[in-house]
C-alpha cells in the first residue's frame, strides 16, 4: 500500500462571497507554476460551493464541503446532503469539525452516520477530533481522541479513502498550538487506534494537523512523524497566506 500524497485543505468556515473568488483563481494559477506535491482543497461555504468547482475545473485544487446531513433527502430545512454536494461538484466533505461537536451537539454517532452519507456519495470524509483545553489539562487528551476516532469512523470505511483531522480545540482560531512532540504522540495514537480498527489498511489514511497552522509553523508542523497534511482555518482565506503553507508540504 502506498503513502498517499500529503492533503492541505482549506476550511473557509462561514467566510466568503462571490469576489472571494479572485483568491481562488489566484491560488489555482499558482498551482499550476509550482506543481506541489500535495493535495490542495477548499472547503467553502455551500453558497460558493459550485461557483468555486466551476472555476477549478481542470486545475489540480480540489473542492469539499463543511458539513452534509446524514439522511439523502427530506423535510430538513436549511441542511444539504453528501449527494448535494457531491452535484455541486465537491468530490470531499469535512465532517465532525469541532465547530459543529460543540454548535450542533454533533455526537461521535451521528459524525459515524455522517461519514457513511459521504462515502454513499462517492465524497471524501476528513473526520475531525480533537480535545478541548479542559481535557488537555486533566490529562484525557488521549484517551478522548483516540475514542473520538472509534466512534466517529464506521466499519465501511476499511479500505476506503478518507483522512483523520486531529485538531485540539484549544488550538483553532487562537494562535496557539501544541508542541511538536504533543502532536506526534498524538498522531501516533491515532496511528495506532486505525491500524486496530482497520488492520494494515489503517496505515494509509493521511492523518492532518489542524488549528492555527500558517506559513510560519507549517513546514515544522508537516514534517512532524505521522502528519500527512493540514486542515487549515484563517490562513486559508487568502492565496498568498495558504500558498505558503502549501509550499511547505
Ligand atoms: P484555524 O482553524 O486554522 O483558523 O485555527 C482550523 C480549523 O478550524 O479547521
Amino acid at each position: 500500500m502506498s503513502t498517499p500524497r500529503p492533503l492541505i485543505a482549506g476550511n473557509w468556515k462561514m467566510n466568503g462571497l462571490a469576489a472571494s473568488l479572485g483568491e481562488v483563481r489566484a491560488l489555482i494559477g499558482a498551482l499550476e507554476d509550482r506543481s506541489p506535491g500535495c493535495r490542495v482543497a477548499i472547503c467553502p461555504p455551500a453558497t460558493l460551493l459550485e461557483r468555486l468547482a466551476c472555476s477549478a475545473t481542470g486545475s489540480a485544487l480540489e473542492v469539499g464541503g463543511q458539513d452534509c446531513r446524514a439522511e439523502t433527502t427530506g423535510a430538513f430545512t436549511g441542511d444539504v446532503s453528501a449527494e448535494m454536494l457531491r452535484d455541486c461538484g465537491a468530490n470531499l466533505v469535512i465532517l465532525g469539525h469541532s465547530e459543529r461537536r460543540a454548535g450542533y451537539g454533533e455526537s461521535n454517532s451521528v459524525v459515524a452516520s455522517k461519514v457513511e452519507a459521504a462515502l454513499m456519495a462517492g465524497l471524501e470524509p476528513i473526520v475531525c477530533v480533537g480535545e478541548s483545553l479542559t481535557e488537555r489539562e486533566a490529562g484525557t487528551a488521549l484517551s478522548v481522541v483516540t475514542s473520538q476516532v472509534r466512534g466517529s469512523l464506521p466499519a465501511v470505511l476499511a479500505g476506503r479513502i478518507f483522512a483523520v483531522a486531529y485538531e485540539p480545540v484549544w488550538a483553532i482560531g487562537t494562535g496557539l498550538t501544541p508542541t511538536i512532540e504533543q502532536i506526534e504522540e498524538m498522531h501516533r495514537a491515532i496511528r495506532e487506534t486505525l491500524t486496530q480498527m482497520f488492520g494494515e489498511a489503517g496505515r494509509v489514511p493521511p492523518i492532518l494537523y489542524g488549528g492555527s497552522v500558517k506559513p510560519s509553523n507549517a513546514s515544522e508542523i508537516l514534517g512532524a512523524c505521522e502528519v500527512g497534511g493540514a486542515l487549515v482555518g484563517g490562513a486559508s482565506l487568502k492565496a498568498v497566506d495558504f500558498l505558503g503553507i502549501i509550499s511547505a508540504a
